[in-house]
């Protein structure tokens, strides 16, 4: 399966299941600990509204609104026109939140781009390092999270993705050599659910290195 046709498949079934999303206990459980983690590790903005960040498949909204409350002004992108409406019925008009489905909007020079759930649906986690360098400005602060492979729960939720949608475990080794790759360097690293070697979510920060 090439990329464009991975999109396709993963842009159906997010729009198959955009209203249960939320709803999902797993979805709600592990992302309590994801979202606890990426609080620690976001860097905040030196002024509200000054700087601009990406939530890159930004889902129903729930990083969208964390960025918006730590004070960006923030873009979520999706694949998902699904996601993106209940992203959009969740956080209502504001003036510093836009959502769009079209790659050819977002332009680059990103500070910080944030994508939470995401690479989990490809089986080569370098597939989009690319994408997210051309993406961010020199210096600018990437922040990923992997199905974590050392974790029980991680394979079994892969193993049961295949009812929705496909995902894929990746040890934090791996990752770090497709970022390491594209020109990224690690610069954070935690567990979620829980907090342990063999917790679910590895949540990872990475600094694109400058030319
Ligand atoms: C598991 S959901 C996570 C959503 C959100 N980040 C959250 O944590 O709630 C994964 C989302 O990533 C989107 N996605 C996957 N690959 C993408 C890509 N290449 N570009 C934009 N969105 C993508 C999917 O459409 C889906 O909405």
């Amino acid at each position: 399966m090439d990329l464009a046709e991975r999109y396709s498949l993963i842009r159906q079934r997010f729009d198959r299941r955009a209203i249960q999303y939320q709803r999902n206990p797993l979805t709600h459980w592990v992302g309590h600990s994801e979202m606890a983690a990426l609080r620690r590790m976001i860097p905040p903005p030196p002024r509200r509204g000054e700087l601009p960040a990406l939530d890159f498949g930004c889902g129903t909204g729930r990083v969208t609104i964390l960025l918006l409350e730590l004070g960006y002004r923030v873009t979520g992108y999706d694949l998902s026109p699904g996601m993106l409406d209940q992203a959009r019925a969740a956080i209502g008009e504001r003036l510093d939140v836009i959502f769009t489905s079209d790659p050819q909007s977002l332009g680059g020079s990103w500070p910080l781009i944030v994508a939470l759930g995401v690479l989990d649906y490809y089986p080569d986690c370098s597939l989009l390092f690319q994408e997210w360098r051309r993406l961010l400005c020199p210096g600018g602060t990437l922040i990923v999270t992997i199905p974590n492979a050392r974790s029980p729960l991680a394979r079994l939720y892969a193993f049961f993705s295949r009812f929705t949608c496909q995902a894929y475990v990746n040890t934090l080794a791996e990752l770090t050599s497709a970022a390491q790759s594209a020109g990224f360097t690690l610069t954070g690293t935690q567990v979620a659910f829980p907090r342990r070697w063999w917790g679910h979510t590895i949540v990872t920060v990475f600094q694109l290195q400058t030319p």
